[in-house]
């Protein structure tokens, strides 16, 4: 009787028979109170936890990738808002007390909380509910808001296929996954805020206008963000810098209308021809940028950090696999890694004007377009690099065109320190779930919003991401590896617990 009734209790606290027994009578010789039974055992119990509750985990994330969030085409904006409100409903499900769709001039944050004592330290979640357009559609093998899961080669225990998998739906989602473990098991160490966005892929507008007007109400000790990668499932990282970012638009304008070429070429500007030389001459023979004033305010490594960072395991040969491409290309001087995240870049993202149509027209087109983005490192600032941009751009127009430069969003680089208690909890959280400790990585994207976030609220963000560089972000064939979404659901309440216990 005894024994079953020790089961059930068991099962209830999901720890084993045999944990149970234990903790009872280490319990008993300390004469814990109850309150600190339930935190003494604690943590244990996760593993159970997600085993006996994983298909539920991954269906409920299929339901969230199936509505088509995509942030930058207004067509979608219904699905947008109803994102936000199955946000709302999970944060609720999985045990905040308050949760709330606050609206901003664009689409909502969804923002929610647990105070279990105002005394205790505070974790602020942030993630992002909106995701990129899927096009080109046809490289698709499935379709993008219809979820798969399938296996590949990185992902042998499978992956959920759809747009936002990974970025960020399926990494925002182990957050909330996260805290119903915590809450529904008695193991929430300390407060927590979460708050996830609609606009994180169209530059986060509305919410910069949102932290700035709530100071108070997003007060915390630490951010804790899951939108990156690592850099395989067998070696974790955790993310200790993103790139800055300025993107543009530029219009190069020649004659006043298309003309024909045969009785106008070689005596008019193509502005073709025009906005391409002006943009190949924005790179030296050695890849450098040719701004002048560029690289100004760029941090240079130490040769001991350098060092530092090509000790993270890596081989060009399967990079170069993976790709494709029969050898890399970038600045000289630098190594991939180097190149991919503490330079900075320039790079066309699109370019058209004139006939793309079928067949043949003659043609010298009045207008060419391009949008170029460029990667920022730490001390660049984007206001300034982007007036840096226009002022060159301008000036090295031929006669014969005129220049546009369009700034569209932009923002700061970030980096953040290893000897803080947030990244200590971090790395323990690894360490303690994959069985190594975790390396610290530069990464090459950008998050603004997390530059912004030390500005206005002057915190530190901690960013622990579980996808894969293979995980195919803002690509066809979006992917989340299933081993991925539940060690991140492992992980993260391990950093919860490091962080309050610190
Ligand atoms: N989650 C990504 C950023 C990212 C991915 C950082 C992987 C590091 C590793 C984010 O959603 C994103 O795509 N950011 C944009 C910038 C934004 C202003 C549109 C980017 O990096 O292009
Ligand atoms: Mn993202
Ligand atoms: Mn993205």
């Amino acid at each position: 009787m005894l024994k079953a009734s020790s089961k059930v209790l068991s099962i209830f606290l999901f720890i084993t028979p045999y944990e149970f027994f234990l903790k009872t009578l280490i319990n008993l010789i300390l004469l814990l109170p109850l309150g600190n039974y339930f935190y003494f055992k604690s943590m244990d119990s996760i593993k159970n936890y997600i085993e006996e509750n994983k298909e539920r985990f991954i269906s409920e994330l299929i339901e969230l990738l199936k509505i088509p969030s995509i942030s930058a085409d207004s067509a979608y904006s219904q699905d947008v808002i109803n994102t936000a409100e199955t946000v709302k409903k999970a944060l609720k499900e999985a045990g905040c007390d308050s949760v709330e769709i606050c609206e901003t001039p664009g689409y909502p944050i969804v923002y929610g909380e647990k105070i279990i004592d105002p005394k205790l330290p505070t974790v602020l979640v942030y993630g992002h509910y909106d995701v990129q357009p899927a096009d080109p559609l046809d490289l698709w093998h499935s379709d993008p808001f219809e979820p798969v899961i399938k296996t590949t080669e990185k992902h042998p225990q499978g992956a959920i296929f759809a747009r936002g998998a990974c970025d960020d739906k399926g990494q925002m989602y182990m957050h909330v996954k996260a805290l119903e473990y915590m809450v529904k098991t008695n193991n929430l160490p300390c407060n927590v805020k979460f708050m996830i966005e609609g606009e994180e892929e169209v530059g986060s507008e509305s919410l910069g206008w949102f932290v700035e007007r709530n100071h108070e109400k997003l007060k915390n000790d630490i951010i804790l963000i899951s939108d990156t990668g690592m850099i395989a499932n067998d070696t974790p990282s955790i993310t200790t810098g993103l790139r800055g970012l300025s993107y543009v638009e530029v219009e190069v304008t020649g004659p006043n209308r298309d003309l024909h070429s045969g009785l106008y070429g070689g005596a008019v500007a193509n502005p073709i021809n025009v906005l391409t030389k002006m943009i190949a001459s924005l790179h030296d023979e050695n890849k450098r940028i040719t701004i002048p004033g560029f690289y100004d305010k760029v941090e240079e490594l130490s040769q001991e950090e350098r060092n530092e960072m090509a000790k993270a395991p890596f081989s060009l040969e399967n990079y170069k696999k993976a790709l494709d491409i029969n050898d890399v290309y970038g600045e000289a001087g630098y190594s991939t890694n180097e190149r991919n995240s503490i330079r900075p870049t320039l790079d066309v993202n699109g370019i058209w004007g004139g006939y793309i149509g079928e067949g043949a027209k003659t043609v010298i087109p009045s207008k060419a377009f391009a949008k170029i983005s460029m990667r920022l490192v730490p001390n660049q600032d984007w206001k300034e690099i982007t007036e840096l941009f226009q002022k060159h751009f301008e000036s090295i127009a031929p006669a014969g065109v005129t220049v546009k430069v369009k700034p569209h969003h932009g923002g700061q680089g970030y980096v953040t320190p290893i000897d803080t208690a947030g990244y200590k909890a971090a790395a323990k959280a690894y360490a303690k779930t994959f069985g190594k400790e975790p390396i610290p990585v530069r990464s090459g994207g950008s998050i603004p919003i997390v530059a912004l976030f030390e500005k206005e609220l002057g915190s530190k963000s901690i960013l622990m991401g579980f996808g894969l560089d293979s995980d195919a972000i803002h690509s066809p064939n979006e992917h989340f590896g299933i081993f991925n979404f539940l060690k991140g659901i492992e992980t993260i309440p391990w950093f919860f617990h490091y962080f309050a216990n610190k």
